[in-house]
Parts: C-alpha cells; structure tokens; sequence
C-alpha cells in the first residue's frame, strides 16, 4: 500500500513538473525575424533581407558585435518559412537547401561560436501559418528529436491548421518530447493565442508547467496603433496574467518593433517601458545592420533592461488611470526596489501630472528615484508631491529603491488602487521633476 502511494506520488509529481529545464529564469532576449522580415523568401531579388542563412550570420554578428549580446540579447530566433516544402526520406524536417546550403545544425555552431542562442518555428498542426510543413501529432517526437540534433536552444511551437482537442494533446507532448531529447530548449508556446487568451479555455497553471513562454494574444504590426492594443489588452486583463507568470514561465505580448518604421523616439520608450513592466521576453525584430542610433539607445538602456530582467520575476501592473490620460504603472522588484512608469495617452502637449509617491501607495520614507531614460537621480520623500512631464504617446520611467518596504497588499487586494489616486489634485504647486 505505502508503496503504491509512493508510486503514485512519483507519477503525479512527474506530470506536474514536466517542463523541468531550469531555462529562461528572467525573461528571454534575442533577436526574432518575423515581424520585420516575414516570409521573404526572394533570395534573389532581395538577398539581404530574404529568410536564409545569411540573414540569421548577419543579425548574429551584430548582436556579438555592437554590445547587444553583453545585455542579454543572446537569442537569435528564425521563425516561419525556413523549412523545405518536403521532408527528408526519414520523414525529418528538413530546411530550404537554397535559402540554408550549411543546414541548421551549422546555423546553432555558428551561433554557440559567439555565446550566442538559436532559436527556430514550428507549428502543431498540419501546416505553419505560412503554408510550409507542420508538426501533425504523429510528428512531434521526430520533429522535436530532430531540433536536438540541430543543438537547436529554443523552440516556438505555433497553432495554425490544427483545432483545440489537437491543441491540447499537443503542446503537452511537444513539451515532453523536448525533455525527452535531453537538451535543454526554451519552449514557447502560441497555444493561448490560439484559444483567446483567458480562463476559463485557457489553463494558466498548466502553461506555466509546460512552456517557458506563452503568446497570449495577437501579432504585433509595425504601428503605435499595434503596441497599444497590445498593451491594452495584457494590462486590461492584468489580474488573470500577473500569477501566471514567474521565473521560467512567462507571458509574451510579442516582439519590441523599436527601430523599424512605426514607432516615434517617444512610442519606442513607451513600448520599451511597458514591455519591461510586464517581464515580458525581449525579441527585437528590426534590423540590427541599419538601426538608428537612437533606436538602438533605447533598446540597450541598462536600467530598462535590468528592471525586466530582475530576478524576482513578479510582472508589474498599472495602478492608476486618470481621466487625463494619464496611466501609472508599477513593478515590485528585488532588494525593495520598484519601477513605475507615468504613460500619456494624450494627443496634445507634453502633460504636466502631480502626484506623490504616498499617492502610489508607497509607505512613509525617503526613497532615491532614478529617470531611466533621463539618467538623472535624486532624493524624494513619500508625501512630496511631485510633477512629471510626459510626452504624448510617451512615458517617464523611474527606478525607486526603497528604504522602507512598499505597500504591495493593497495592490494585490482587489487589483484596483482606492482613494485619492484616482482623482485630481489641486494642491499647491509641488516641486517640479526634469
Ligand atoms: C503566426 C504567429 C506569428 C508568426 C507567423 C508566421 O501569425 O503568431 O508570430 O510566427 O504566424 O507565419
């Protein structure tokens, strides 16, 4: 009888812990080619930018050499329409012999050469979203077998062309399959996306067992208007999505487009900003080779990074959104450290917002707060009411480190600030920040 509890023990706990790869303890950062190079496979007109092996060898030397894999930009992901229309004679994936003449287990040793990662696409059905050859269930163990053998370090498993029973079977058994092989693979699953990212079709505490990272919702395009629908629905939906995510399991509101054609210098902070306040995993997909310098300061800003990747993993919230348009979000960090960003909706003119930190919720101190992208410290007390300038369709970021302990209860309460945070003030004019 003991040992038959015993058993059974064993059995259930190997089911509850099947993704065990120790992988993604702070959120990935890589390099991921969909959103800006698509499914441009015209090598010949367009060789720089078609998907081939030259693209990925490019995008890796940039990351190695322009400091961005010394941040933690390690990552460089292929994503659809790498593969060869037929499988090999063994019934193995195979990539586009023209497109990849060294193959992709090439592609990995060129990567691993530079301490870098590669990453590849695949999709849990019959076909990838772009048409080429799916991983059907009877696919999977070959198909995970065979990204091993490729020394291949993540996997993005996508849904088109496959329905929800088949969903559910699947991404459990690809997760499996992966542990199977014996290499550890960063797992990232678009299963939620798939199934409209919520409770009660969407099982969070499963996902947080099997995958590394989740497409919650849908891709993100070149535009404002993209990253703000995005961010509107992870944070509309924040109380659902906040638990689900911790070290080695997280959720991912899709690519930073910061340096493409979309995004003005004040948007680019803004998604770079909100992005690090949602621990979400940072994939640039722009091109490394003609990124504007600006572009590029935003996305290799030290502190923004290190508030997303900080160690406690506990994704961030907004706490106050003001008839003005105004939005504050906030991050619990390690050493009783905080992030809080003030976000403008607005239209018209930088938005000079009053508040205090007591007004934030934070308990009575003295606290040192830093402007991420201003580089500029000082010394606020709690009841100091304050001023901050924010652009419009921009943000103002701040590292606050604590002395004392924040009043995080609140916050988990009942999701919603209470009081007076929520409306105008018209106090005395309060000592100006910036
Ligand atoms: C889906 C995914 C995208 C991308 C494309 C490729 O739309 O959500 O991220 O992988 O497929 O075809």
């Amino acid at each position: 009888m003991r040992f038959a509890v015993v058993a059974c023990v064993l059995a259930l706990s190997t089911v509850t812990f099947a993704l065990d790869n120790g992988l993604m303890r702070t959120p990935p950062m890589g390099w991921l080619a969909w959103e800006r190079f698509r499914c441009d496979i015209d090598c010949e007109h367009d060789p720089k930018n078609c998907i081939s092996e030259n693209l990925f060898i490019d995008m890796a030397d940039r990351l190695a050499e322009d400091g961005w894999r010394e941040l933690g930009y390690v990552y460089v992901n292929i994503d659809d329409c790498w593969a060869s229309m037929e499988r090999d004679t063994q019934g193995r994936l195979q990539s586009d012999p023209k497109r990849f003449p060294g193959g992709i287990r090439k592609l990995a040793r060129y990567m691993h050469d530079r301490g870098l990662k590669l990453g590849i696409y695949g999709d849990m059905g019959t076909h990838t979203c772009g048409g080429y050859p799916g991983t059907p269930l009877d696919k999977i163990e070959i198909d995970a077998q065979t990204f091993a053998d490729w020394e291949v370090d993540m996997f993005k498993f996508d849904g088109c062309y496959s329905n929800a029973t088949e969903q559910e079977q699947g991404y459990p058994l690809m997760s499996k399959a992966l542990n199977a092989t014996g290499r550890p693979i960063g797992y990232s699953c678009s299963w939620p996306a798939y199934q409209g990212g919520l409770p009660p079709k969407v099982n969070y505490t499963q996902l947080g067992e099997i995958c590394n990272l989740w497409r919650n919702y849908g891709d993100i395009q070149d535009s404002w208007d993209s990253v703000l629908y995005i961010a509107d629905w992870f944070f509309a939906n924040q109380d659902v999505l906040i638990p689900a995510a911790a070290p080695g399991q997280w959720n991912d509101p899709d690519m930073l487009i910061i340096g493409n054609f979309g995004l003005s210098m004040d948007q680019s902070r803004a998604q770079m900003a909100l992005w690090a306040i949602m621990a979400a995993p940072l994939f640039m997909s722009n091109d490394l080779r003609t990124i504007s310098s600006g572009a590029r300061v935003i996305l290799q800003n030290k502190m923004a990074i290190s508030i997303n990747q900080d160690p406690l993993g506990i994704q961030g919230r907004r706490i106050v959104k003001e008839k003005s348009g105004i939005e504050v979000y906030w991050r619990p960090l390690s050493n009783n450290a905080s992030a809080l960003v003030f976000f403008s909706r607005r239209n018209d003119m930088p938005y000079r917002y009053q508040t205090s930190l007591s007004k934030l919720n934070y308990t009575t101190g003295s606290y040192k707060i830093y402007d991420v992208f201003n580089d500029k410290g000082s010394t606020l007390k709690d009841s100091t009411d304050f001023v901050v300038s924010v652009n419009p369709t921009g943000v103002v970021m701040w590292h606050v480190s604590a002395p004392a302990k924040l009043g995080q209860r609140q916050f988990y309460g009942g999701g919603k600030l209470q009081g007076p945070t929520y409306h105008h003030h018209d106090n005395a004019i309060p000592p100006s920040f910036l």
